[in-house]
C-alpha cells in the first residue's frame, strides 16, 4: 500500500496554497502597519520549556504534545503554541534591551495530539503576535484590535470578540477557593479528568464539555477582581470602544494555558461547525519571569490565530480570495528553428517580468492552444518559419480573439505595454 499523510495533517496543495500566501500577505501587511517585526524561532524545543511555560496543568502538555527523546537522549517537544518559545528567544537574545517595548509576530507550523475534526489537525498554523515589556492597558487592546482588524480585513463576516479578565495570581487563589467551595458537592459526579482539575486547576472545570451541567450558578472571576485587575480590565474596555470594537464579556472564559493574567480573549465565528473559537489570546504578566528567571520579569500580551479556521470561515462565507494568478503569455513555436527562438524569447519575457509559460511535450498547435486556455493566458504568441522570416511574432489577444504581427526586437516591451493596467 502506498504510504499516505500522517493523520491530522494536510498537503496544501497548488490552488489551495495561494489563499495561504494571500492571508500570510495580510498578516503581514497587518502586523508591518501596527509596528511588529517578525520572529522565527526552531519548530522543535527542550520539552521543559512548554512544561514550564504552557504549564503543567494544561491539556496541552498532559495529553497532546509530541514529544521524544532525540538520538543524544534529549528531550524534545514539536511546539504546541508560539508564546513559550518567542519568550525563550526574547530572553535567550536579551531583546529586553531594545529602548522600546518589544513587538514580534510568528506564521508557522504548531503540533497537537488532538482528535482531528474540521478545523482541529494535529499540524496546524498559526499566526501570532507577542508585545512584550508594558503592562498599559492600551496595549491589550491594540492587540484585541489587530487580531479583529486582520479578520475584517480579509472578508470575514460576524467576528464576535469576547473578553474576560482572570486576575492576577493573588485574586484567582481567592477564586480558585471560592470554585472548589462550590464544586465540592458534586466533586464525585465530575468526570475523571475534572475531579482532577478540582484540586490542580478548578477554573478548568468550567471550560470541561462534559460537566456543562454542574457549572451553571458557579461564582464569576469578575467578582474576586481586586483593584488593580479591574481597573485595568475597564481601561481596555475602554480603549476598545474608543476604536469602535464590539465586544461581549464572557466572565466564564478559561483559556487553555497556564500563563494568563487580566485580560484574556477569544475570537468567535457562527456557522463552522462544533468549534466557533477561531483564535485567541491574553496578557501573561509572569511568563517571561517563568522562563527566564524572575530578575528578568516583563509583561506580555499577545495572540495566536489559527489559519485553518480562517480559511473555514472564509470558505463558510463564500469570500472569494485570489488563485493562481493566470499566465501572461503562453508562447508556442512551430518549427525546430521556432523553437529554439520560442526558448530564448521565454526567458526574456519572463526576465522582464512577464508570467510566460511554453510546451515542453512537443504537441501540436491545437493541443498547445487548449493549454493556453487552461492556464488562461492572456496572450498567446505563436512563433512560426514564416514569421521568423520576417522576425516578428504573431500575438493573439485570448479575450477579444484579435491578432497582431510584432517585431519579435519588440515583442517584450509591447507586451508589458498591453498588459499594463
Ligand atoms: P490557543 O488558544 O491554544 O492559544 O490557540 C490559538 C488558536 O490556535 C486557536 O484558537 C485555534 O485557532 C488554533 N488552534 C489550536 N489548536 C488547534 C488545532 N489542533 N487545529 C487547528 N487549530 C488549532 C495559544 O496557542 C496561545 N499561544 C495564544 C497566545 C499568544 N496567547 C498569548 N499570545
Amino acid at each position: 500500500m502506498s504510504i499516505q499523510k500522517p493523520k491530522g495533517t494536510q498537503d496544501l496543495l497548488p490552488g489551495v496554497v495561494e489563499k495561504w500566501q494571500y492571508i500570510e500577505e495580510k498578516a503581514r501587511d497587518v502586523c508591518r502597519r501596527f509596528n511588529y517585526k517578525e520572529i522565527r524561532t526552531p519548530i522543535f524545543e527542550n520539552t521543559e520549556l512548554f512544561q514550564r511555560g504552557v504549564g503543567e496543568t494544561t491539556d496541552i502538555v498532559e495529553k497532546e504534545m509530541y514529544t521524544f527523546p532525540d538520538k543524544g537522549d534529549r528531550n524534545m517537544t514539536l511546539r504546541p503554541e508560539g508564546t513559550a518559545g518567542v519568550v525563550r528567544a526574547y530572553v535567550e537574545n536579551k531583546l529586553y534591551g531594545e529602548p522600546d517595548i518589544t513587538k514580534l509576530y510568528y506564521i508557522g507550523p504548531m503540533f497537537r495530539y488532538e482528535q482531528p475534526q474540521a478545523g482541529r489537525y494535529r499540524q496546524f498554523h498559526q499566526f501570532g503576535i507577542e508585545a512584550i515589556g508594558s503592562v498599559d492597558p492600551s496595549l491589550d487592546a491594540e492587540v484585541i484590535a489587530m487580531g479583529y482588524l486582520f479578520y475584517k480585513e480579509l472578508g470575514l463576516q460576524g467576528v464576535k470578540v469576547e473578553i474576560n479578565s482572570v486576575g492576577n495570581p493573588s485574586c484567582r487563589a481567592v477564586y480558585r477557593e471560592a470554585l472548589q467551595t462550590f464544586f465540592a458537592p458534586v466533586k464525585d459526579k465530575l468526570c475523571k479528568d475534572c475531579q482532577s482539575r478540582y484540586d490542580r486547576n478548578p477554573m478548568r472545570i468550567l471550560d470541561c464539555k462534559v460537566d456543562t451541567q454542574y457549572g451553571a450558578g458557579a461564582p464569576s472571576i469578575l467578582d474576586f477582581l481586586d483593584e488593580e485587575c479591574s481597573t485595568h480590565f475597564a481601561k481596555v474596555q475602554r480603549h476598545l470602544t474608543d476604536m469602535g470594537i464590539e465586544y461581549v464579556i464572557n466572565p466564564r472564559m478559561v483559556r487553555g494555558l497556564d500563563y494568563y493574567t487580566h485580560t484574556a480573549f477569544e475570537y468567535k465565528a457562527a456557522g463552522i461547525g462544533a468549534i466557533d473559537t477561531i483564535s485567541g489570546g491574553g496578557r501573561y504578566n509572569g511568563l517571561v519571569g517563568t522562563i527566564g528567571g524572575s530578575a528578568l520579569d516583563q509583561p506580555g500580551v499577545g495572540f495566536g490565530l489559527g489559519l485553518e479556521r480562517v480559511l473555514l470561515v472564509l470558505e463558510a462565507q463564500g469570500v472569494q480570495v485570489p488563485g493562481v494568478r493566470p499566465l501572461d503569455v503562453y508562447l508556442i513555436g512551430m518549427g525546430e528553428t521556432a523553437e529554439n527562438e520560442v526558448a530564448r524569447l521565454l526567458f526574456a519575457l519572463r526576465s522582464g517580468g512577464l508570467k510566460a509559460e511554453k510546451d515542453y511535450l512537443s504537441r501540436k498547435m491545437k493541443a498547445q492552444m487548449k493549454s493556453a486556455d487552461r492556464f488562461a493566458a492572456k496572450f498567446t504568441v505563436i512563433v512560426g518559419e514564416d514569421e521568423l522570416s520576417r522576425g516578428t511574432a504573431m500575438v493573439k489577444t485570448m479575450a477579444t480573439g484579435e491578432q497582431e504581427e510584432i517585431e519579435l526586437s519588440r515583442l517584450v516591451e509591447a507586451l508589458k505595454a498591453k498588459l499594463a493596467p
